[in-house]
């Protein structure tokens, strides 16, 4: 047994043999004693694993080899073996009835564990899918838009880098495209696998779906309502924002590039994901209000 699953054990043994011992000689003020022992030990434990998972992560995401890689595999499987163990165990207490609201607000958000809740082997999967999408993001490359023989930009910062710089339609369309290529093509087996998976967990973890997952930790029942209203809400002005972009841009790179009333193409938003469009346009709006005298850029 891995040395800290053995401190783990011990930590929940001792706590448990302390409860009882309490419960025995009647120390019983405290209705949630219990529970707040628990919960003192799996914060102690889980900001260790936590702690180390996370440093053996970025010591692999930042140098990736195979030492880093074998390393951080290690310490992911340990520490998803006592991350489940503690899940289970903060289970079994009936938290929904805790009156003290610190205490439930605690076991409300640990008794939700994320991949965790799985088998050891569908944790571990889930791991490798997200693990080799990313590895597909950092290390792909594509090929200079002048010399297709020279195939060593990476997104970062190389391509970042061009779509900041450059005002040249053909050339920032090819790199938008090839980059997807490289990129998002080879992780679709992937990410089909990932949503699997994602909807696996959500529901491990008691919850119906993904979505419900994510919103569960904004603490609020009526979040996605919020939202739509909040959208719904500043959707005009974004319009009109969006609209001056695409008529500045119409302005600048001709009909023949961008229609006056049609969508913006991703490409000219000087970022290569479009997936912060929203962003992007708001980023613009203040280039262009900063760069207003310029001529050379727009
Ligand atoms: C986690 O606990 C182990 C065993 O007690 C200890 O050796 C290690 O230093 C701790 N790590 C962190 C990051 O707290
Ligand atoms: C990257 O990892 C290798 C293998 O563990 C190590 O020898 C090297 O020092 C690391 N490099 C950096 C910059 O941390
Ligand atoms: C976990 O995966 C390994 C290797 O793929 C397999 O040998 C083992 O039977 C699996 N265990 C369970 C419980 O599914
Ligand atoms: C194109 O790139 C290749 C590989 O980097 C290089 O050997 C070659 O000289 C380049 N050709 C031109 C015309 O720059």
């Amino acid at each position: 047994m891995p040395l800290f699953s053995t401190f783990a054990t011990c930590v929940f043994v001792t706590s448990a043999m302390l409860v009882s011992a309490l419960h025995k000689s009647g120390v019983k003020e405290d209705p949630y004693f219990e529970a707040r022992k628990l919960m003192e030990s799996y914060n102690v434990i889980s900001a260790n694993i936590s702690s180390r998972g996370i440093r053996a992560n970025w010591e692999y995401e930042s140098n990736m080899n195979e030492k880093t890689k074998r390393h951080m595999l290690k310490v992911k499987i340990e520490t998803s073996a006592i991350s489940h163990k503690l899940w289970k165990s903060l289970r079994k207490i009936d938290w929904k009835s805790i009156k003290d609201p610190t205490l439930r607000r605690q076991y409300m958000l640990a008794t939700v564990t994320g991949a965790a809740a799985l088998s050891a082997n569908k944790s571990l999967e889930y791991g490798a899918v997200v693990r080799s999408m990313k590895e597909t993001y950092s290390k792909a490359t594509v090929c200079d838009f002048k010399n297709r023989t020279d195939c060593h930009y990476h997104i970062m910062p190389d391509i970042e880098h061009i779509f900041a710089k450059s005002r040249f339609v053909p050339e920032l369309k090819y790199y938008w495209k090839s980059w997807r290529d490289v990129s998002g093509r080879p992780s679709r087996g992937n990410f089909l696998k990932y949503i699997e998976l994602k909807k696996e967990i959500a529901k491990a973890n008691g919850i119906p779906d993904p979505v419900a997952y994510w919103n569960y930790f904004f603490e609020d029942p009526d979040f996605e309502k919020k939202n739509v209203e909040l959208w719904e809400e500043i959707k005009p002005l974004y319009e009109q924002l969006h609209a001056y972009v695409r008529f500045k841009l119409h302005e600048y790179y001709g009909p023949h590039v961008l229609h006056r009333d049609g969508p913006i193409p991703a490409h000219l938003l000087d970022e290569y994901e479009s997936a912060t469009k929203h962003r992007t346009i708001i980023q613009k709006i203040l280039h262009l209000l900063t760069f207003q005298q310029r001529t050379d850029f727009f």
